[in-house]
């Protein structure tokens, strides 16, 4: 199981290009089975959730034309001609919770789908509940046992429905289902994050008929059929986000190119109460200042407020930032993991409820650390960054779900940081 090595206080300085974002590309894997044509995907994050989608597609015999290329021209062509079983099982699911995105978009093309229940995770119970009410709404019949569920419908018939709560791949998998409905669906209480226009323009693209993705609520008028297309993924948003406190906790100066300001308004918004100046470039975003920073609470929100996943790595800044913070996590009910493992290094941080207070600055050491989930992980590198002496982050495998051959970025950047495989 590999793990990071990284020797902390070192400022880090330069350029770095924010990959495709993630949390896009993944739902727009998934529409691929909304047609028998292709569809190609650019600028595809090389991350370890892109090739755990890859490989749930292909169980289903959709056409992957492996992912190729670097940066901005990686892509992948997907073409779902005849879908072999309708399946997404449990060994692929428990390794990646949005394989759930497989299910609006298979029970829409073919009629019935069998999905895994994702199970929990190390951030919360994560149940899938709103995905299957909605889809009931369209007129699936959801049946679960033995871990699966089971979604079937001759045709899928437009409704108008309010989401119990916002969800992202909620808001994803009935959109994408909803495309191939008859009639009209209208979602209120959508998600907005920008992961989500960003997919309906590839639907649209492919022949759907949406307004108002982006909005709280959407509008999708179903169509016979749909057709292949081409689509480049947005930037990720969190990556950017990542890189931007990976620069103000070491003190460095760092330009992020791709990285698009718009998506980042409330990080950035964030970090200037901090005093961590993020300024607009023509090449992209630059984060630079020596500090001191100052504490600024925070409280996660669903878009556009601060994101539940930045509230890791920001508390990782909060440790060292001139007084107290308060970091409320409003979304997950155990997303504070990384807290236990900081205050090892030397943080001072009290976890209350769904509170966690943050006394800083404190100094920081290395140590050996452990993380849980991605975002964890990646806040956990950040504090290694800042330490004095070695950090080792164990269970790399995390991070490489998500960020893109972070430790060649980062030693790009003046860390040092090595990946021992064990
Ligand atoms: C998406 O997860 C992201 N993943 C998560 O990013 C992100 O943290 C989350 O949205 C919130 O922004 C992808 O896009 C692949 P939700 P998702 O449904 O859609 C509850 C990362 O680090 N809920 O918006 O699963 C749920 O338990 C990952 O990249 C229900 O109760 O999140 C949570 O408390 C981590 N029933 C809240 O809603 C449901 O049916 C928001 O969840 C669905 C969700």
């Amino acid at each position: 199981m590999d793990k990071f090595r990284i020797e902390g206080g070192r400022r880090l300085e330069g350029t770095l290009r924010i990959c495709g974002a993630k949390n896009a590309a993944l739902p727009e894997m998934a529409a691929c089975l909304l047609t028998g044509e292709t569809v190609e995907l650019r600028n595809l994050p090389r991350v370890r959730d892109i090739e755990t989608m890859a490989r749930l597609l292909e169980h289903m015999n959709v056409e992957v034309a492996r992912p190729e290329g670097e940066g901005e021209s990686a892509r992948v062509r997907l073409r779902a001609g005849t879908i072999s079983h309708a399946e997404a099982p449990y060994d692929l699911v428990k390794t990646m919770r949005a394989s759930v995105l497989a299910l609006g978009p298979l029970v829409a093309r073919t009629g019935y789908a069998r999905v895994s229940m994702p199970g929990g995770c190390a951030i919360g119970a994560r149940p899938i509940d709103l995905h299957l009410k909605a889809l009931e709404r369209l007129g699936a019949e959801i049946a679960t046992e033995h871990g699966y569920v089971e979604a079937r419908a001759k045709r899928l018939r437009g409704a108008r429905m309010v989401f119990d709560r916002i969800t992202v791949t909620g808001t994803e998998n009935v959109m994408m289902a909803a495309a191939l409905a008859d009639g009209e669906t209208v979602l209120e209480n959508a998600a907005r994050e920008p992961e989500i226009p960003d997919l309906a323009r590839l639907l649209v693209a492919m022949g759907a008929r949406i307004e108002g993705a982006g909005t709280s609520s959407i509008r999708i008028t179903g169509v016979p059929s749909l057709r292949g297309a081409a689509h480049s993924v947005i930037p990720d948003r969190i990556a950017a986000g990542t890189y931007l406190v990976a620069g103000a906790i070491t003190g460095g100066n760092l330009l992020l190119e791709a990285a698009d300001p718009n998506h980042l308004d409330a990080v950035i918004q964030k970090l200037a109460e901090c005093g961590v100046e993020v300024r607009r470039e023509p090449g992209g975003l630059r984060v630079g200042g020596a500090g001191p920073w100052k504490a600024a609470d925070a409280a996660t929100e669903e878009y556009p407020g601060f994101p539940t996943d930045m509230q890791a790595q920001y508390m990782a800044l909060m440790t060292q930032a001139q007084g107290t913070s308060i970091l409320t996590e409003t979304i997950f009910e155990n997303r504070f993991l990384h807290a236990s493992e900081m205050m090892r290094m030397g943080a001072d941080i009290t976890i209350r409820g769904n509170q966690a207070v943050v006394r800083g600055p404190t100094p920081l050491t290395g140590a050996g650390v452990i993380a849980s989930d991605l975002r964890a992980s990646a806040s956990l590198v950040l504090a290694g960054l800042a330490a004095q002496g070695t950090t080792v982050v164990d269970r790399a495998y995390h991070i490489d779900r998500g960020y893109e051959k972070i430790e060649e970025k980062l030693r790009a950047l003046g860390a040092r940081i090595e990946r021992i495989s064990g």
